[in-house]
């Protein structure tokens, strides 16, 4: 069980391998096994991902450390991290903490529509491999009103149940189940896909990149999956650098854990858009994807159902190992903060991201009419305003304080345990914090406005 943080005792991760994969598992999420797919079909597949591995090398690992050392060494939440250095920057937290709420609750919901196929599996439901048929069942429960509510509702519970759990205890004990099962199962599924009759063109779209595809709109999708699947941004990955030992290898960490992200994150599409083009459908057919193609290619193999119930089940875990995340960030918050008690804290802000997801949900159905952007109800509102503003805006800023106020002397020092490591790239690292990272984000910000 926890320790008390009442007193100050910070808990701490049991082991360096826990870090791990609770941070890989934090990143490994519905990023990489329901968006990545569907926006890199919507993008021009190949051309995304061209993009989308140039952004992760610029700034996708010089964030992920940049984040990890500062919450270690402040040992503080997002807010409270940046507090303890320049008090005027709290605010930054702020907006990595508001990210959080809005990413939870339309997370949230997407989570619930996992489970519900989860059981649809189990029932035999989802035992068709008629396009159509399955596309209409999609639509009716994301479309409901009770239904996908109570799911998002039941989601939201096992992730606050985890959280109740504290660091050891729940976010870390479970990623160590979760990840490696999670693992497994993709590339048995990756493999399957790619050996459909016609899979090539799934792979070669994935895979080829068609210049000529790439528009600023590409772009910015792409600098915010990135932000999105890495977890970063947020203030995510300085609440768990918080809770690590002074004697942990951020660098090698750092490293790390993108690569499982991104690792994933390619093993879902290889997996997803080779089914898509066997069965016939729209590489474009957007956040159903998953939902419609892999029951289509399940249907048509032998044991079928179980590798459905299993594939569910699994998203489900990488979906729960990310929540989980994002509700810590805001629950050490609180906890830090306003010395509030966690399981207190924990219960009162899972009921109110589940009441902020319940529009989220609604505006897939009876409230498709109303819109907050233009063309957007509160789901896509919600997923464009914090995965393509408030993330890469929440880096921009980082990478400004890590890089010029805090300084990135301070923040190697950190890195190396004082100079007791070896970090052979701190040079390199240290221009892309303080120039490569900032003005990436800012072109593409200023394009995008343009
Ligand atoms: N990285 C998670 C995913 O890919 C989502 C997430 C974003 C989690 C931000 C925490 C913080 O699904
Ligand atoms: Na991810």
């Amino acid at each position: 069980m926890a320790n008390i943080n009442q007193n100050q005792d910070r808990e701490q991760w049991g082991s360096k391998i826990g870090f791990i994969l609770a941070a890989a598992g934090s990143a490994v999420g519905l990023g990489n096994l329901w968006k990545f797919p569907y926006m890199a079909g919507k993008n021009g597949g190949g051309a995304f991902v061209l993009v989308y591995f140039i952004i992760l090398f610029l700034v996708g690992f010089t964030l992920m450390l940049a984040e990890i050392v500062l919450g270690r060494h402040t040992q503080l939440n997002a807010i409270g991290a940046y507090r303890k250095i320049r008090k005027n920057w709290a605010w930054v937290g702020g907006l990595g903490v508001l990210a959080g709420f809005l990413i939870l609750s339309f997370y949230s919901v997407v989570g619930g529509w996992v489970i519900n196929y989860i059981v649809k599996s189990l029932t035999g439901a989802l035992n068709v491999s008629d396009a159509e048929v399955l596309g209409g069942m999609f639509g009716e429960l994301i479309s409901g009103t009770t239904v996908p509510i109570f799911y998002h509702g039941l989601f939201m519970l096992a992730t606050l149940l985890i959280v109740f759990g504290g660091i050891g205890g729940g976010i870390e004990k479970s990623s160590k189940i979760m990840m490696p099962a999670l693992f497994i199962m993709i590339i048995i599924l990756a493999i399957r896909s790619m050996t459909l009759p016609g899979a090539v063109e799934g792979i070669k779209y994935l895979l080829v990149p068609d210049f000529s595809k790439i528009t600023i709109g590409v772009i910015l999708d792409a600098l915010g999956q990135v932000f999105f699947s890495l977890s970063l941004g947020m203030g995510c990955m300085i609440t768990y650098g918080s809770y690590l030992s002074k004697d942990t290898n951020i660098p090698q960490s750092a490293t790390i854990i993108p690569l499982i992200d991104t690792g994933v994150a390619l093993l879902a599409g290889l997996a997803v858009l080779p089914a898509v083009f066997a069965f016939g459908f729209e590489p474009s057919a957007g956040p159903g994807l998953i939902f419609i193609t892999f029951p289509a290619v399940f249907a048509q193999m032998p044991l079928g159902s179980l590798f459905a119930v299993m594939f569910f089940v699994l998203v489900l875990f990488a979906a729960l190992s990310s929540s989980i995340s994002l509700l810590e960030v805001c629950v050490a918050y609180v906890v830090d903060e306003w010395k509030m008690n966690r399981k207190v804290t924990t219960i009162v802000l899972g009921v109110v991201i589940f009441l902020i997801g319940i529009p989220c949900s609604l505006s897939l159905g009876p409230w498709s009419d109303i819109t907050l952007l233009p063309g957007k109800g509160f789901f896509d509102t919600f997923d464009f305003v914090s995965s393509n503003i408030l993330l890469p805006l929440g880096g921009l800023l980082l990478c400004i304080f890590v890089g010029w106020i805090w300084g990135t002397d301070n923040a190697i020092k950190e890195a190396t345990n004082d100079g007791n490591l070896e970090f052979k790239l701190s040079g390199a690292w240290a221009f892309l914090v303080k120039y490569v990272g900032p003005v990436a984000i800012l072109l593409v910000f200023i394009r995008s406005l343009l």
